[in-house]
């Protein structure tokens, strides 16, 4: 069934993050609604799902996307699909983390920039160069890396699942790469559970989440007392700390949907606060958010050219030797999430 201008204005006219880039009028909705019509009409007849970031503009979550999510639970919502073809709304590594584990399926990436400063921050030579430096250690890195550092690393861990996987890990001495500030907040949130392990970290850092500030935070509460602080694991430790909450931008949003309060000050990119104006309402954002120049450059336009005439940039390819190791890694995630539960 297609979609009219008022049905997309209806769930979107409450979004006011971001600026102009997530701004809908109904005359924009008239402008969007041909585009998402048409790529769902292509998806069902080329067998292809849409995977979508919660970072990506709005009208991709609401308009095209059957996944929405977090790394973690987009890289499930990869596993289990048996369509053709992937369209990964997102960036770069993403997308090689659904091919990875669809081998046999096509996964595109329409973004003009599929960079992340994370993921571009160390290379699978980085890490080859580390490992005897580190004799002994666990290699640990974060989704957000390339698949060719996947490869060089022994297991894998999201913003979801860090801390628990790696109180699991039967290795006192890991290595974690490549985000300095997560490994920081890795280290006081295991001191804070009792957990003694040897954790050594890489000195990346993503551009968006560094940004925010204990003052920041300091500042909104002059205003709003009431205010929740909720924060990703990529902010400073002093702002993590400051927080009443931590978690990916999945764990994010189900604090906030199951919290009694009604003022929030969200630190992470405004697609969460974007999703959240959609689906809570009646819940107020307070301060400010920060755009990723990466996940913002998906947009229909380039999903529907994927669909259309994908070129050879826009298709993942990796080398099958770094796949097959880039899965272990990957797998060895999922095995010490399971443990978890059992
Ligand atoms: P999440 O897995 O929490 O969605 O984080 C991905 C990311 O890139 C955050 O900047
Ligand atoms: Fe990478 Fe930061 Fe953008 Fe997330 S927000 S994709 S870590 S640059």
């Amino acid at each position: 069934m297609s979609m009219s201008a008022e049905d997309l204005y209806k769930i979107l006219k409450n979004v006011k993050v971001g600026g102009r880039v997530c701004h809908y009028s109904l005359k924009k909705c008239e402008e969007l609604v041909p585009l998402i019509n048409e790529i769902n009409a292509l998806k069902k007849q080329q067998n292809a799902v849409i995977l979508a970031h919660t970072y990506v503009t709005p009208d991709i979550l609401y308009g095209v996307a059957d996944y929405m999510g977090d790394s973690y639970g987009l890289s499930k919502d990869a596993m289990a699909t048996d369509a053709k073809k992937i369209v990964f709304a997102a960036v770069r590594f993403m997308g090689e983390t659904a091919q990875i584990l669809n081998p046999d399926k096509e996964v595109l990436v329409p973004a003009r920039d599929g960079g992340c400063t994370l993921a571009d921050s160390i290379t699978a030579e980085d890490v080859r160069r580390l490992r005897p430096e580190f004799p002994g250690y666990t290699f640990v890195c974060y989704i957000n890396t390339s698949a060719g550092v996947k490869a060089e690393c022994d297991v894998c861990v999201t913003s979801a699942n860090i801390v628990d996987i790696v109180t699991r890990i039967p290795n006192d001495h890991i290595y974690f790469l490549p985000d300095q500030l997560m490994g920081q907040n890795l280290i006081h949130e295991l001191s804070r559970r009792g957990i003694k392990k040897d954790i050594r970290y890489y000195h990346g850092t993503c551009d968006v989440h560094k940004e925010y500030t204990l003052e920041q935070i300091q500042r909104v509460q002059l205003e709003y007392p009431e205010a929740k602080v909720v924060s990703h694991p990529e902010c400073k430790p002093e702002v993590c700390q400051a927080s009443d909450y931590v978690g990916s931008t999945s764990q994010m949003l189900n604090y906030m949907r199951d919290s009694h309060s009604r003022q929030f000050l969200m630190l992470t990119e405004c697609g969460l606060s974007s999703r959240l104006q959609v689906e809570f309402p009646d819940k107020q954002l307070v301060g400010s958010c920060t755009l990723c120049e990466f996940m913002k450059s998906n947009s229909l336009e380039d999903i529907l050219r994927v669909l259309k005439n994908p070129t050879d940039k826009d298709r993942i390819h990796i080398d099958p030797a770094v796949r097959q190791r880039a899965r272990k890694c990957i797998e060895a995630m999922f095995t010490y999430a399971q443990a978890e539960r059992d």
